[in-house]
C-alpha cells in the first residue's frame, strides 16, 4: 500500500496560561492511496485543526506533513490542484445559481470550457441537483446546499479530497446521496480524508478510522477491528422504569457477575450489557433482573458500534 500523506507528531496549541487549548497534541499517521480515512471524535476533539494543518492552511507548532512527497507549507502551490477541500461551513455564493457557482470555480482553476462543462454536468447529476441547476444557491433547502458544497470542492478533479463533517443535520435522503458520492470516490482513484462526530458515518464510509479526543489519536484501525477490539458478543440495552443513576449502577453491577455477561455499564440512562449467545440466555437474564427489582421499560439488542469503542476508551459518549 502506497502512502499518499504522512503526518508526524503534529501539534497545535491555542491561547496560553489558563486558556491554553491543546487542539492537536501530537498526532502521527499515514494515509494510503485510494482509501477513505476517517477522523471520528466529539466536538472540539481537534478534527478540523488537524485537517487544516494537513493541507497546509494552518502552520503547526510542531510536526511534519508530507503530501505526495511535498511539504504543503513550502510547495503549497504545487499541491493546490491535487487537493479538494469540502469545508465544514457552507462556502458558496448564495446569490449565484448552482451552476454559476461551479462555473465561477472552473474559471478560477482555469479549466477549458468543454472540460468544465462536462465536469459540471457530471457533478450536478451525481448529487441529484439537475433540476435545481438554475436556482439561486440561497433558495435551496439545507440538504441540497450541502450537496452543492460537496461538489464545489471537486471541480478541478483533485486526487485527494478532504471532507470536513459532510452531513451535519442532513435529512436521511440527502445523507444517503452524500454517503454514496463519497463512497464512490476511491473507485475514481481518489483518496479521501473525512472528519465526523457521527459514528455511523465513520463506520460506513471509512476503510480506516482514527478516533480522536482532546487532540490525541486514541486508536487507529479498520472499523471492523476497532469494534472487535472491545469484546465479543452482542449488546443489550435496557431502559428501566426506575432510572435514577444509583439504581441503574446497582443493577448494572449485579449483572456484571451474572453467567455469560461479559460486561455491564450505565450509559445515557440505560444499562448496557455485553453477552455471548445472548438470545438463548435472555429469558434467564430478564428473570434475574426482575428478581433484583429492576422493572424493564424497554429493551434493544444490537451489535457493537464505534460509539461503544469511544465509550470504552473515554468513559464518555460521543455526543453528550
Ligand atoms: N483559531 C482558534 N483559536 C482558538 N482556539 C481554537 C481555534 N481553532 C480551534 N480552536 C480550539 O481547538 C479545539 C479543537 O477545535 P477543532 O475545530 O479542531 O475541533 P473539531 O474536532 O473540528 O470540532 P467540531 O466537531 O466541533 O467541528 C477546540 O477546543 C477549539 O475551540
Ligand atoms: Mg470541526
Amino acid at each position: 500500500m502506497k502512502n499518499i500523506i504522512e503526518v508526524s507528531n503534529l501539534k497545535k496549541y491555542f491561547g496560553r496560561g489558563d486558556k491554553l487549548v491543546k487542539a492537536v497534541d501530537g498526532i502521527s499517521l499515514e494515509i494510503h492511496e485510494k482509501e477513505i480515512f476517517g477522523f471520528l471524535g466529539p466536538n472540539g476533539a481537534g478534527k478540523t485543526t488537524s485537517l487544516r494543518m494537513i493541507i497546509g492552511l494552518l502552520k503547526p507548532d510542531v510536526g511534519e506533513v508530507s503530501i505526495m512527497g511535498n511539504n504543503p507549507y513550502k510547495n503549497g502551490k504545487k499541491l493546490k490542484r491535487e487537493l479538494g477541500i469540502i469545508p465544514q461551513s457552507l462556502t458558496f455564493y448564495t446569490d449565484l445559481t448552482v451552476e454559476e457557482n461551479l462555473w465561477f470555480l472552473a474559471k478560477i482553476y482555469d479549466l477549458p470550457k468543454d472540460l468544465a462543462k462536462d465536469r459540471i454536468d457530471s457533478l450536478i447529476s451525481k448529487v441529484g441537483l439537475d433540476e435545481k441547476r438554475k436556482q439561486l444557491a440561497r433558495t435551496l433547502s439545507g440538504g441540497l446546499q450541502r450537496r452543492l458544497n460537496l461538489i464545489l470542492g471537486l471541480i478541478h478533479d483533485p486526487s485527494i479530497i478532504l471532507c470536513d463533517e459532510p452531513t451535519p443535520g442532513l435529512d436521511p435522503q440527502s445523507r444517503a446521496v452524500v454517503w454514496d458520492f463519497i463512497r464512490d470516490l476511491p473507485n475514481q482513484g481518489k483518496t479521501v480524508i473525512l472528519t465526523t462526530h457521527f459514528m455511523e458515518e465513520a463506520d460506513r464510509l471509512s476503510d480506516r478510522v482514527a478516533i480522536i479526543d482532546n487532540g490525541k489519536i486514541l486508536v487507529l484501525d479498520t472499523p471492523q477491528k476497532l469494534k472487535a477490539s472491545i469484546g465479543e458478543g452482542d449488546l443489550v440495552e435496557f431502559t428501566l422504569f426506575r432510572d435514577d443513576q444509583h439504581h441503574l449502577e446497582k443493577i448494572s453491577n449485579l449483572l456484571k457477575g451474572y453467567n455469560g455477561i461479559v460486561d455491564s455499564f450505565v450509559s445515557s440512562g440505560r444499562i448496557v450489557i455485553r453477552a455471548l449467545d445472548v438470545v438463548p440466555r435472555l429469558s434467564k437474564i430478564l428473570n434475574y433482573m426482575e428478581s433484583e427489582n429492576a422493572v424493564i421499560e424497554n429493551m434493544k439488542i444490537r451489535s457493537t458500534t464505534l460509539e461503544d469503542v469511544f465509550i470504552n476508551l473515554t468513559g464518555r459518549a460521543l455526543r453528550d
